[in-house]
């Protein structure tokens, strides 16, 4: 059902991380991190191996607090607090659990005190695996799982005494495709019917585009975007961010009049040069799925020529490599239309870019 009112009400503010330096010794691995993350929201931090992504979670999880900087959650400064006394569960990419137990005892671990009576604990433990699937294995030990259902436990056990936080680090990297692809689904539905704030980290920009509300991208220890999955897609703040998120090809070419672009013999439109100057040098990243080819190129006036210097079958596309005297594009094309474009006969083709799709950046 849809909830207009909800949606047009932004939720509430839960997370904050302000100006968040993280060094060891002289390395600066967190560079003034700022983000503001809303109640019930699932948000993504996406970026290369070494980024900082991990010691950003660990910062906001407590395992290691920020060199200087502030994070507040849910009101409270928790800058300095101690892991024990916050309010979040941990998911590793690594299974982390305990091998010596059984599922149940590695959901219940962390359910003690005189807030879990033994019947309360054996109610919610059900209610738990119920919840991820795992009614059936309830007495096995983590050896005996695959590595699909380790994690559904790892998710049972941070979830367990309903954290106001869900963090995931790499849930998924130690998976199969198959799996991955399957039990990020789940995931992503059961923080939804939760409705509990989630933070995951991934170096897998599929994954982030697939179930984020938002993606903070990183690089370098630097937030370089944070914006709904279509927008870091379409509208990429940096070419960091082009390159990074979605498949795209790129040259190097020179601005050569407002909205224009000059790469060798190649002129094109293209609107995001309008924030450059001409003569400056700049970077055009554009996606495969926007590069229109043959008869779809023809009459474009920006259309231009390239040789074909490969093709591979993707399944329902086919990927056509193309140059164009040192500019090389990427396009994708339907398989079936494939045989119009007679590439058995033909090394050449008509190549044309929307201008609105042709993403370009200062170079340098
Ligand atoms: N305890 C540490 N001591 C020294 N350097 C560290 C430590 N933890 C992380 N780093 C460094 O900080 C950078 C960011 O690491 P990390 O946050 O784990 O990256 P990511 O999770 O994005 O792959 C890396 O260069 C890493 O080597
Ligand atoms: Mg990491």
């Amino acid at each position: 059902m849809f909830d207009l009112a909800a949606r047009a009400e932004p939720r509430p503010v839960y997370l904050t991380v302000q100006e968040v330096t993280k060094r060891f010794g002289r390395f600066v691995a967190l560079d003034r991190v700022s983000l503001e993350i809303r109640e019930g929201e699932f948000v993504s931090f996406l970026g290369p191996s070494g980024c900082g992504k991990t010691t950003l979670l660990r910062a906001i999880a407590g395992l290691d607090p920020p060199s200087e900087g502030r994070i507040v959650q849910a009101g409270r400064d928790i800058t300095l607090l101690p892991p024990g006394e916050r309010d979040f569960g941990i998911v590793f990419q690594s299974y982390a659990l305990f091998p010596n137990l059984d599922v149940r005892r590695n959901i219940a671990y962390g359910l003690r005190g005189p807030a879990w009576p033994r019947e309360k604990v054996e109610a919610r433990v059900a209610e738990l695996l119920a919840m991820v699937g795992l009614q059936e294995h309830a007495r096995k030990y983590p050896a005996q799982l695959s590595g699909g259902q380790q994690q559904r436990v790892a998710l049972a056990r941070a979830l367990a005494n309903h954290p106001g936080l869900l963090l995931l680090d790499e849930p998924l990297s130690a998976l199969d495709a198959i799996v991955r692809a399957r039990l990020r689904t789940e995931i992503r539905a059961l923080q939804k019917s939760l409705g509990v704030t989630t933070i995951m980290v991934t170096h897998d920009q599929e994954e982030a585009l697939s179930v984020s509300d938002r993606i903070v991208v990183m690089n370098e220890g630097r937030i370089e975007q944070i914006g709904t999955p279509e927008e870091v897609y379409r509208r990429p703040a940096s070419a960091f961010v082009a390159g990074f998120v979605g498949r795209s090809g790129s040259f190097a070419a020179e601005v050569e009049a407002p909205r224009r672009l000059r790469a060798g013999p190649v002129s094109i439109e293209a609107d995001g040069a309008a924030s450059l100057s001409p003569g400056q040098a700049a970077r055009a990243f554009v996606r495969p799925e926007d590069v229109r080819l043959g008869p779809e190129a023809e009459g474009h006036p920006g259309a231009f020529e390239a040789l074909v210097t490969g093709v591979e079958f993707l399944g329902p596309v086919c990927r056509v490599h193309l140059l164009a005297e040192g500019v090389r594009l990427e396009a994708d094309v339907p398989s079936e239309q494939i045989p119009r474009l007679d590439l058995g006969r033909v090394a050449k083709l008509r190549v044309a870019i929307p201008a609105d799709r042709v993403m370009t950046y200062p170079d340098g």
